[in-house]
């Protein structure tokens, strides 16, 4: 693909598990661009999100994960947002007219992927919490997102191929 043509930034999002962190990363080297993980720059920065959770709450996590979402949001990127960034109604402006994809899982499918991550919103409800939490957010996803890709049964390398065809 070529990188000149491609409508930077681009942006994943979805419910965690869906891939925006290994599809962001793959698409980022297949076009050349910088991949910015806004959860890893939280990380980087306020410390794992874990033990934010604990300590601050949700309330305050998602405080500063605005900050860095819109941070993230003005660099010529390729960017994959926490499954939850969409909540915020100033993220959901930042991203009309941007390239926004959303990744989308089943629940048999990300199964799998949720395996050994760090995520306390679900640490307690498992499968069905997410569930939830993904069809909770869906009208969210599908408001902001230009593409949508249901990754269940799509390798990464197809995933990318989808998202460069159309952007
Ligand atoms: C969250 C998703 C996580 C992370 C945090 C909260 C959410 O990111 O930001 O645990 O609210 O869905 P991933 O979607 O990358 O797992």
């Amino acid at each position: 693909p070529d990188s000149a043509r491609l409508a930077l930034p681009i942006v994943l999002v979805g419910p965690m598990g869906a891939g925006k962190s290994r599809v962001g990363h793959r698409l980022a080297t297949t076009v050349d661009a910088p991949f910015i993980d806004t959860d890893l720059r939280i990380v980087e920065r306020y410390g794992p999100i874990d033990e934010i959770f604990d300590r601050e709450g949700e309330e305050y996590f998602r405080i500063i994960e605005r900050e860095v979402v819109a941070e993230a949001l003005r660099e010529e990127a390729v960017i994959s947002l926490g499954g939850g960034a969409v909540l915020h109604p100033d993220t959901r402006d930042d991203l009309a007219g941007l390239a926004v994809v959303w990744l989308q899982v089943s629940r048999d499918a990300v199964r799998p992927r949720l395996q050994g991550g760090n995520r306390p919103l679900i640490a307690d409800g498992g499968l069905d919490r997410w569930s939830a939490i993904a069809a909770q957010r869906r009208p969210l996803y599908e408001a902001v997102a230009g593409l949508s890709i249901d990754t269940s049964r799509r390798s990464v390398a197809r995933i990318v191929e989808a998202i460069t065809e159309r952007f």
